[in-house]
């Protein structure tokens, strides 16, 4: 079978892509990464994969003048090297349905907190401050809303009373860490089917 191509999309740190760079040098992933795009200039991310050989881009949203100009090359990328799968690791850009319905199902998020409550930014915080006792993360495919769409995995983890945003934050993240690439893997094996707005993972592929 021939090697899943991920394109990942990043504009920071980047420790979800250095999660799955680990994980595919570890033989626990069956893909390859074959681009790293972000859309800004020195991003961390971009130093994690150069150091694993990993091609790299910068294409900055501020140098197009519409969003649909941004994402035609965006596009144009992904299929030049090949992506079978986009991947957003801390991309901090809404993609809109010209760019989704090009790779329609096969553009996932990692959210910091279980959906459907508190999508958008700062999610850890928007979940500490509202004093839930569960919190954690969630994969899912990406659709024109702001974290709304169908959803693959989920990982909850328990908010202490000793708490603070930053402590949750920091377990949440080791969360995601296992759960991007586990979803990647269900991805990658032909294990996911979407009904409706349900993902159904079969076991028997
Ligand atoms: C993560 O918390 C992820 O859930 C959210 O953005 C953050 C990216 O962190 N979408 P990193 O760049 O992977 O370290």
């Amino acid at each position: 079978m021939k090697k899943l191509k991920i394109g990942v999309l990043v504009s920071g740190t980047g420790t979800n892509l250095q999660s799955i760079i680990d994980n595919i040098e570890k033989g626990e992933l069956p893909a390859e990464i074959a681009i790293v795009i972000s859309n800004v200039e020195g991003a961390y991310a971009l130093e994690r994969a150069e150091k694993h050989n990993i091609k790299t881009t910068v294409i900055e949203h501020k140098g197009y003048k519409s969003r649909e100009e941004f994402e035609k090359v965006l596009i144009e990328v992904l299929k030049k090297e090949g992506a079978g799968l986009v991947c957003l690791a801390g991309f901090m850009r809404l993609l809109s349905p010209f760019f989704l319905n090009t790779f329609k199902y096969r553009v996932m998020n990692i959210h910091p907190a279980l959906l459907p409550s508190f999508p958008g930014v700062h999610a850890q915080k928007q979940a500490f401050d509202y004093g839930v006792k569960v919190s954690g993360c969630t994969v899912h495919f990406v659709d024109e809303g702001t974290d709304t769409g169908p959803i693959i995995l989920q990982e909850a983890v328990k908010v202490l009373d000793d708490d603070t945003e930053e402590s949750l934050s920091k377990r949440i993240l080791e969360k995601e860490h296992l759960l991007y690439s586990k979803a990647i893997n269900l991805f990658a094996e032909g294990k996911l089917e979407i009904i409706r707005r349900k993902v159904l993972i079969s076991n028997d592929k």
